[in-house]
């Protein structure tokens, strides 16, 4: 079928809903969505947003904006970490306004808690600055934005799988849809498309991520020609809960929770005296892997699936009742742990992806050479770049809320002049080749699972927190093997309805072109950066090195180009915390 909008947003979570809801208001807006909205994976996002209200302790949005670009170790384009930090404290009002049911000081201000790297004064001290909703802010921001547009007359799509975008040049005009329950392949026409598919943690073996997460946006438009940007730096967040890499908030250390080895030894002492367990997430993961390594598990096996303790039974139950309930709840119910009472088992989790479709601060798609017109992404799949080269923890709902709802403001703004979408014959060959390949999928072959498997083993093992340039060759060498054999694999379900088979061969699909832009941009980037770290070059080289990388897919090879960094505030200095 055809439809026609305005302004198309694929993918639920806070920006694209942020986005859509701002875009509202200048034209016909649909969001298309492989999930319900309020399953969106931005529902993982437990321990807040960081913004400095100044509710509890003294704090300013320059602080912020510093402890942003230094926890990134100086990959992060400074003017878009300035612009975060600023209007984070007016969109985190927004959301009050708009519902979001907030947890609250006893005088009834917005409450606000420890998170790591977030400090006062330019790296002084910790200082409270995420606001959050107990530990399920995301949830409380889906819910939010869900009912306003719905209040906005936003019109939703859900369950449909975008597989392709239609370009008239460097214009986009439309996308190609794959409707789940009826298995039908529709043509959307738009004037304007916002990706905001999220991450593409399921290409990891341990992962915080939803099945979902399989970076279906960045891999149709780098399919489409379009290069992607810093996929090398993937961060590990280092408390998932033990084998499942399920996520446990940082809020459990910002509440006060700490981490301790097999002797009892809180061993973030040894590696970041200052900040202890609050220091970036990249530090943190490494401190676990390199105790785990020593033999200092708690089961001193010396192998890097071991774990570590995370204890918050000192904070007493009325406090993990009130502020962490919900992973309460996981530990209670996966492990058979009770937080109040004794430690939690966790280990680092692939958590998110600081690279994706390079755009401005608009939300507007650009490698700094060309602009594809009509073309947005925001979240987690974009990158502006405010997370560098390692994110701090509550950021990323920032950034949706800030360049989620900027994006928005955009597209409206952009419509207004744009001429009618037209995807015309283009449109129409791309329907039927769609309309073919799923039908030859569904003719069978091998199953994804062995791939699928294979994938993510060879990604943790070899493209994991610890890095050499022996293991990274491997990766590339099995990743480049799998997208070879990709052929083979087909549906043994013949089924229109629900075909959950070609779903997750076309995710499949997503993730190897991904895994092989992030193995090969790993590969070429000799030195060590925030969650992008060689063994075989432990330092930070930025003489080299001070630059975004941009990869390109070239049949089955990645192409790399770099651009500069915006460096325009404060000098890249040695990150000590
Ligand atoms: O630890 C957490 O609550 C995760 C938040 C984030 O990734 O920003």
């Amino acid at each position: 079928m055809r439809f026609d909008y305005d302004v198309v947003i694929i993918g639920a979570g806070g920006a694209g809903l942020y986005a859509a809801l701002e875009a509202s208001g200048a034209g016909k807006t649909a969001v298309i969505s492989k999930l319900y909205p309020q399953r969106s994976h931005t529902g993982a996002a437990q321990g807040g947003i960081g913004a400095a209200l100044g509710n509890l302790e003294e704090d300013n949005p320059e602080w912020h904006a510093f402890d942003t670009v230094k926890g990134g170790d100086y990959l992060v384009d400074q003017n878009a970490a300035v612009i975060l930090a600023e209007e984070a404290v007016r969109a985190v009002y927004d959301l009050e306004n708009k519902g979001l049911p907030f947890s609250r000081t006893p005088e009834g201000k917005i409450d606000q808690r420890r998170f790591g790297g977030h400090t006062r004064d330019f790296g002084a001290a910790a200082v409270k600055r995420s606001c959050f909703s107990a530990d399920r802010t995301g949830h409380m921001i889906l819910q939010t934005l869900y009912q306003q547009c719905i209040k906005n007359n936003v019109s939703f799509h859900d369950e449909w799988q975008a597989v392709d975008v239609v370009m008239d040049g460097s214009r986009i005009t439309g996308i190609i849809a794959f409707e789940l329950s009826t298995g039908e392949l529709h043509l959307v026409s738009a004037k304007a498309v916002l990706f905001a598919t999220g991450g593409f943690g399921r290409m990891f073996k341990v992962t915080s991520n939803a099945i979902a997460n399989t970076g279906d946006g960045p891999a149709i438009l780098a399919r489409n020609g379009l290069p992607l940007m810093d996929m090398e730096f993937f961060q590990f967040h280092p408390t998932g809960i033990r084998k499942m890499g399920i996520l446990i908030t940082e809020g459990v250390r910002g509440e006060g929770g700490m981490l301790f080895n097999r002797h009892g030894e809180r061993f973030m002492e040894k590696y970041a005296p200052t900040l202890l367990d609050l220091a970036p997430r990249d530090m943190v993961s490494r401190a676990i892997i390199t105790e785990l390594s020593r033999g200092n598990g708690i089961q001193g096996s010396g192998a890097i699936d071991d774990w570590v303790n995370l204890d918050a039974s000192h904070l007493g139950k009325e406090v993990v009742e009130s502020k962490i309930p919900d992973i309460a709840d996981f530990c209670r119910t996966y492990l058979g742990v009770d937080p109040a009472v004794e430690p939690m088992p966790v280990q680092p989790t692939a958590h998110y992806a600081m690279g994706g479709i390079p755009t401005d601060v608009d939300g507007r798609v650009t490698d700094g050479t060309t602009l594809w017109n009509g073309l947005f992404a925001a979240g987690e799949c974009a990158c502006v770049s405010v997370h560098g080269a390692n994110r701090l923890g509550t950021n990323s709902l920032v950034e949706l809320i800030v360049y989620g709802r900027r994006s928005g403001q955009a597209m409206a703004a952009y419509v207004k002049d744009a001429p009618a979408a037209n995807p015309g014959s283009a449109g129409n060959d791309k329907l039927a080749h769609w309309k073919k390949r799923i039908e030859a999928l569904k003719k069978g072959g091998k199953k994804t699972g062995d791939s699928m498997e294979a994938m993510k083993e060879t990604m943790m093992t070899n493209v994991g927190v610890y890095r050499t340039e022996k293991n990274i060759q491997k990766a590339v060498k099995d990743i480049t093997a799998l997208r070879a054999s990709f052929g083979e694999i087909g549906a043994q379900d013949r089924d229109a309805h629900f075909n959950m088979e070609v779903l997750s061969i076309l995710e499949l699909e997503n993730l190897l072109d991904l895994s092989l832009h992030t193995s090969a941009a790993a590969l070429a980037r000799t030195e060590s950066r925030g969650a992008h770290s060689r063994e075989d070059y432990p330092e930070r080289d930025d003489a080299q090195w001070l630059k975004h990388t941009l990869s390109r897919l070239d049949k089955d090879k990645i192409k790399l180009d770099y651009k500069p960094v915006d460096v325009s505030r404060w000098e890249p200095k040695p990150r000590v915390y």
